[in-house]
């Protein structure tokens, strides 16, 4: 405890919100907010979310999804975040309440820094796996898949699902998890240099980090694209790496009349833009009061799309169909970490210098989490800088003090991780999604609030996007979350393992303690008025 107030007193306080950092370079803004939005989800969450909803089927939905939420969101929540980081606040607890003068709004805003949280507390354990698995495939430690073409799918794939399960702890009975001692050092150490990059700041370590890990992800995603679509020689008859694209690409028309599948593709498009989590709101924030928007955010979203759809879609699905056929396409994709961490290494050990190109599929899967790791931890320290009044240092390390307690809820208990992942990942971004849409434009006011996007834009944005921001952009959040109300909530509320319990207390004494927080921040600016 000592040590704790030394901190605080040591580091001290930073009252000065007009000295809110700024992005150095318009390059370095765009690679970070790319680095922001493309992560696991580009490149795992989305091959495996695609191949379970009907493979081309999906496509569809995915990308009327992109043009009424996704790129619509992009500009909304980059036109709040500019507007709210001028009057110097970084979350939406600050920008709502400057957007809407109620006293409601201020808590409205508590998701766009509880939902980042709560996600970073088992993502960044996620990334710590890809780099042990990076580690791994270089030293020549991996399996090596026998007999791809007699045995079943199940069967190549067993002493892959064991390293994972021996990897992350799942093999023992009750509710625990046992990891190995080197999955949690992968973790400490994720921690540790995630913390260090945000101690920097915002352009000494944010955009440095992101200047030099996004180029190298797309050099290295090159490098795999190129070698998948180059698999010549047929390892089962009839499949090559145009039967891999067909999955995707053939047009499908059927996943339009299927609302299981259009809720997948919406929900992907949000979680793989960042959208509705708070992320791109504080990015936004470090904007300048006339920087262009509207052709860095499609910029972003594009740059997004393109490691999605192109890389991330071909690298994992084209190798899968190829080796295992496009008829085990779903038995091999498996739950979420499947086709990342299982059938990809089964597919390398089969490619000649395989542990090569694991290295590189799981360094890439690092370098996109930590990019994405230091996105989901700036909302809160942004609260404690601009809100609270602390200095980086001490809200740095505050918030790793806290990361660091709680992500052992994911690391030892069964089922936290995937209760943590529906709540925040998929279900609580439409909630502030939603908010933002019509604080933005019902509130505020649907032309200022154009205006706003527009200010300094380089593009001209057409104006039915303003119509369907204002109309069928709340109208669409609004049916999904109807029907995820009455289709997926019923079935997730009734399931609780230990795990599951202590992960939802977890959430519920967090948004008490946000509430809180906000409470203090905002007696605390009354009384200094
Ligand atoms: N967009 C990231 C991904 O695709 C996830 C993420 C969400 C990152 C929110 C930051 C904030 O993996």
């Amino acid at each position: 405890m000592g040590c704790f107030y030394i901190i605080f007193i040591k580091v001290g306080t930073n009252n000065n919100n007009n000295n809110r950092e700024h992005w150095g370079t318009r390059i370095g803004l765009v690679l970070a907010m790319a680095g922001n939005a493309i992560g696991l989800g580009n490149l795992l969450r989305f091959p495996v979310q695609a191949a379970n909803n009907g493979g081309s089927a999906f496509m569809i939905p995915y990308f009327i999804s992109l043009l009424l939420l996704g790129i619509p969101l992009m500009w909304v929540e980059w036109g709040i975040g500019r507007y709210g980081g001028i009057l110097g606040h970084g979350t939406a607890p600050g920008m709502f309440d400057t957007l809407w003068k109620n006293r409601a709004a201020k808590y409205l805003g508590i998701l766009s820094i509880f939902l980042p949280l709560v996600i970073l507390t088992y993502y960044t354990y996620i990334a710590s796996w890809t780099i042990g698995y990076s580690m791994a495939s270089l030293m020549g430690l991996m399996p090596k898949a026998t007999q791809l073409l007699n045995a079943s799918p199940k069967e190549v794939l067993l002493p892959y699902q064991d390293l994972l399960s021996n990897f992350i702890g799942t093999g023992s009975s009750g509710f625990l998890l046992t990891p190995k001692l080197s999955t949690y050092t992968f973790f400490l150490f994720t921690l540790f240099i995630s913390m260090w990059i945000l101690s920097k700041g915002i352009t000494e370590g944010i955009e440095k980090l992101n200047r030099v890990a996004i180029p190298a992800l797309f050099f290295m995603a090159l490098i795999l694209f190129i070698r998948v679509l180059t698999l010549g020689d047929p390892v089962r008859e009839g499949q090559n790496p145009i039967t891999g694209l067909a999955v995707l690409w053939e047009p499908d028309l059927s996943g339009i009349f299927n609302p299981k599948i259009w809720l997948a593709a919406a929900g992907q498009i949000f979680f793989t833009l960042s959208l509705g989590l708070g992320a791109i709101l504080t990015y936004a924030s470090y904007l300048k009061k006339d920087d262009d928007i509207a052709l860095n955010g499609l910029s972003v979203t594009s740059l997004n799309e393109v490691a999605e759809v192109i890389l991330g879609g071909t690298i994992a699905i084209v190798s899968a169909v190829v080796f295992f056929g496009a008829s085990s396409i779903k038995e091999i994709t498996g739950g979420s970490f499947q086709l990342g961490f299982i059938s990809m290494p089964a597919i390398f050990s089969k490619i000649l210098w395989g542990e090569f190109f694991g290295f590189i599929w799981f360094l890439l899967l690092y370098l996109a989490a930590l990019t994405s790791i230091v996105a989901l931890a700036q909302p809160a320290i942004a609260f404690f800088e601009d809100e609270l009044g602390w200095a980086r240092k001490k809200s740095v390390i505050i918030l790793g003090i806290f990361f660091f307690v709680f992500a052992h809820i994911s690391i030892f208990l069964k089922g936290a991780l995937d209760e943590l992942d529906f709540w925040a990942g998929t279900f609580g971004l439409v909630w502030l999604a939603l908010f933002e849409v019509i604080i933005f434009f019902w509130i505020f006011g649907a032309e200022k609030a154009w205006n706003e996007i527009n200010r300094g834009a380089q593009i001209k944005i057409p104006r039915f996007l303003f119509y369907i921001t204002k109309y069928i952009t709340p109208l669409f959040l609004i049916v999904i979350l109807f029907t995820w109300t009455y289709k997926e909530l019923p079935n997730i509320v009734k399931t609780g393992s230990p795990g599951v319990t202590i992960a939802r207390i977890f959430m519920i004494l967090l948004l008490i303690f946000h509430l809180i927080l906000v409470r203090i921040a905002w007696k605390r600016r009354t009384a200094e008025q």
